[in-house]
């Protein structure tokens, strides 16, 4: 299993700034047994938003995902994800990391055959101009995935790809094309039916940040080769671990009790900042599940909290000659997660080529050394200037790991949007953004809100005399 070490919140290591963590844990243990049992009681309840628990046992979206992988196989040089938010950052936080680095540049036979992997998650026109002009799209599978089947950013990519993909193939460019979205509602569904793509489903009470472990994410996991049974294998026995009431047995309760108490003293921001580059995605995808899930006006109350975890993203050792000054003597407004890896996949020995020049201490290390001593190093450093920090320890970067990970991380937002009493699965900031897009493009019924919008618009600008 992955491993979670606390010792650098505890004030035993970091004084007055730091947590008597058994006093803590002895206060929130009745009330973090009664979130875990809720969490688990509820999860099937419709509207709970909570079947991404279920979603390491969902045997039959495993099969027809390796079906359609082994079905497809060899027939694509490409996967061209379309997708944003929640439908894109999992599947490419996961890729990143299991993949070998700079896979799409790899040759065919470094990479066991298998295609190269876009994710198009913007709309910058350049940006799909340059990859549409290296994109062979006759031999590129599309995957478009969005679980409302209408986001414009997703939409408007797939209207220009499929338009493409219809002049160079005619009617056949369905080959090339898989749907994910809901099963039933949205345009995306509509269209599929109409035009009979392949599809599969985002489930039900599954929400976009919640839906790498469902079709959403194994899709195209699965297309380049990744083993997605052993990433089922990973989620089940995190998710096994998680069921236990205990807070001394439960690692997500104890990180989310660490973040909501570490809150509550002023350390409000969570930086992640993993000592590997593959798994530099993983805190895009953590920052969305953070920001998103906890960023709420209200409380369940209907009392304005505003509540403010923020995450922010760094990069071992690459941030430590950047952002580190600022965390250790700026503000102590932080909690820094360092996220380390025991075995890296393969080894790189430093030669001891300069003997007499004092760079003789690195000579005949190893690069992996000097990684790990650099996680270790900034801990402490960190620790002097009584700033707290928690370390995940990963034995490997494999599937099986990384799951218990996600998943980790999935029940840690879960818990602590239970101790702040908030809903961790709606997204009312992010839907208003969404809804004046529709507006200021012109969409039906959505006139209104157009005409509102202007008149904002053009107010905020005569204030400042700016019309
Ligand atoms: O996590 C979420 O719910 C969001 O980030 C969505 O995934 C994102 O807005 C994209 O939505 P959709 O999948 O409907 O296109």
């Amino acid at each position: 299993m992955i491993k979670f070490d606390y010792t650098n919140i505890c004030n035993t290591v970091i004084g007055e700034a730091g947590l008597d963590i058994n006093q803590c844990f002895n206060e929130y243990a009745p009330k973090v047994q009664e979130i875990i049992t809720k969490l688990n009681m509820s999860k099937d309840k419709p509207g709970s938003w909570l079947q991404w628990m279920n979603l390491g046992y969902n045997e039959e979206t495993v099969w027809y995902v390796k079906e359609f992988a082994a079905m497809v196989d060899g027939r694509f040089d490409n996967i061209l994800v379309l997708g944003i938010g929640g439908s894109a950052l999992g599947a490419q936080a996961m890729s990143e990391a299991l993949l070998k680095p700079y896979w799409n540049i790899l040759d065919k036979e470094k990479r066991d055959n298998f295609p190269r992997i876009f994710f198009l998650d913007n709309i910058d026109p350049d940006q799909i101009n340059s990859l549409l002009d290296i994109l062979d799209l006759r031999k590129t599978l599309v995957n478009v995935i969005t679980k409302s089947g209408s986001t414009a950013e997703t939409m408007s990519q797939f209207m220009i790809i499929k338009d493409r993909l219809y002049n160079l193939l005619g009617d056949d460019y369905r080959k090339n094309v898989v749907a994910t979205t809901d099963k039933q509602t949205g345009i995306l569904r509509q269209l599929s039916n109409e035009e009979g793509y392949k599809t599969f489903v985002v489930p039900d009470d599954v929400g976009g940040r919640f839906s790498v472990f469902s079709a959403v994410g194994l899709v195209p996991l699965a297309l380049v080769g990744i083993d997605i049974d052993e990433i089922i294998r990973g989620i089940k026995i995190m998710d096994l671990s998680l069921k236990n009431t205990d807070i001394y047995k439960n690692v997500a309760a104890q990180n989310a009790l660490i973040h909501y108490l570490m809150d509550k003293k002023g350390q409000y921001i969570s930086v992640m900042m993993p000592y590997s580059s593959r798994l530099r995605y993983f805190s895009d995808w953590y920052v969305q599940l953070w920001a998103e899930s906890l960023g709420k006006e209200f409380d369940r109350e209907g009392n304005k909290i505003n509540n403010r975890p923020t995450p922010i993203k760094a990069l071992g050792a690459t941030d430590q000659h950047s952002q580190i000054q600022l965390y250790n003597e700026g503000q102590n407004d932080k909690i820094i997660t360092f996220i380390r890896v025991d075995e890296f996949d393969t080894e790189i020995r430093i030669p001891n080529i300069f003997e007499y020049t004092g760079l003789n201490y690195l000579g005949d290390k190893t690069i992996n050394q000097l990684i790990n001593a650099e996680a270790d190093a900034t801990a402490v450093a960190l620790c002097d200037y009584k700033r707290p920090n928690v370390t995940i320890r990963l034995p490997k970067i494999n599937e099986y790991y990384l799951a218990q990970l996600f998943y980790m991380y999935e029940m840690q937002t879960a818990i602590i949007g239970e101790l702040y009493n908030i809903d961790a699965f709606n997204q009312p900031g992010v839907e208003q953004a969404k809804n004046y897009t529709y507006a200021l493009m012109g969409r039906m019924g959505y006139e209104e809100s157009a005409n509102e919008l202007q008149n904002k618009i053009q107010k905020n600008k005569e204030v400042l005399g700016l019309s």
